[in-house]
C-alpha cells in the first residue's frame, strides 16, 4: 500500500507517555493546540519492557477526544493477544515489535483485517535487514532510537543509519511504508533524523516537557524542514 504519497512528512506524534496520566484531556488539548499530527500511545507490559503504562480501555476512552490518528506502539510480549482490543478501541496504526513474536507476517495481516494499519518496530540491537521480508506488507516501520521502556533517554546515533537504509530500500523496491523514529527526538537530534529521511517523529519529553509545547513543535518542524535533503 503506497501511503507516503498520501501523508506529508514530517508527521509529529507527541507521546502520551510523557504526559500527566491523571489528565489526558489536557494532554490531548496540548496536541490539538500545537497542531501535532498524530497521538503516539505507548503500551508497556512490564515484560517486554520493564515498565507499565496503559491498555485498550485508555485508548477507547481517549478515542472520542481527538480526531488525530491514534498511533499505538505495543511494547508487549505476545502482541497478537492485545492487537484485537486496540483495533476495537479505534487505533489507526498498531505497531508491534519484531522481537516479540515469531509470526510477524501473520500478525501484520490480521491487524489489517481488523481495519487498522500495521506497523513493525525494532529495538536498537535489531538490524534493519531483518525486516526485509515484511517491508512489502507494512504501512509503518518504527525504528527505536533508544532501548524502549522509558521516556527522556538519549538517542543512539547509529540507529539513524537504519532509517537511511530503510528509506533506500523503500525507494529501490517501490514501497510506501512510513519510517518512524522513537526515542530522544528533540531539537538537537531532528536535523540528523531529517537527513536520515524518517517521516514520523515521536516526541515525548521534548513535547510535554516544554514550557510551550506549541512553540517547541513549531521549532521542531522548521528544524526538520531546513535539514531535509
Ligand atoms: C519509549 C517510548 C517512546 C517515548 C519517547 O520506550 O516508545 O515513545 O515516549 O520518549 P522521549 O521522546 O522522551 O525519548
Ligand atoms: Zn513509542
Amino acid at each position: 500500500m503506497i501511503l507516503s504519497a498520501l501523508v506529508e512528512a514530517p508527521i509529529f506524534a507527541p507521546s502520551l507517555l510523557s504526559a500527566d496520566f491523571s489528565d489526558m484531556r489536557s494532554a490531548l488539548a496540548k496536541i490539538e493546540d500545537a497542531e501535532a499530527d498524530w497521538v503516539h500511545f505507548d503500551v508497556m507490559d512490564g515484560r517486554f519492557v520493564p515498565n507499565l503504562t496503559f491498555g485498550p480501555k485508555m485508548a477507547a476512552d481517549i478515542r472520542p477526544l481527538t480526531r488525530r490518528p491514534l498511533d499505538v506502539h505495543l511494547m508487549t510480549v505476545e502482541p497478537e493477544r492485545l492487537a484485537p482490543a486496540f483495533a476495537s478501541a479505534g487505533a489507526d496504526y498498531i505497531t508491534f515489535h519484531l522481537e516479540a513474536t515469531v509470526h510477524a507476517h501473520r500478525l501484520v495481516q490480521s491487524i489489517r483485517a481488523m481495519g487498522a494499519r500495521p506497523g513493525i518496530a525494532i529495538v536498537p540491537s535489531t538490524p534493519a535487514a531483518s525486516l526485509s521480508e515484511l517491508l512489502p506488507f507494512v504501512d509503518l516501520v518504527l525504528v527505536m532510537t533508544v532501548d524502549p521502556g522509558f521516556g527522556g533517554q538519549a538517542l543512539i546515533p547509529t540507529c539513524l543509519e537504519k532509517c537511511a537504509s530503510l528509506a533506500a530500500s523503500r525507494a529501490e523496491r517501490g514501497l510506501g511504508f512510513l519510517i518512524s523514529v522513537d526515542g530522544g527526538i528533540n531539537l538537537d537530534t531532528i536535523p540528523g533524523v531529517a537527513r536520515a529521511r524518517a517521516d514520523v517523529l515521536v516526541m515525548g519529553s521534548a513535547f510535554f516537557g516544554a514550557s510551550e509545547p506549541s512553540a517547541a513543535l513549531r521549532e521542531a518542524r522548521s528544524s526538520y524542514m531546513s535539514a531535509r535533503p
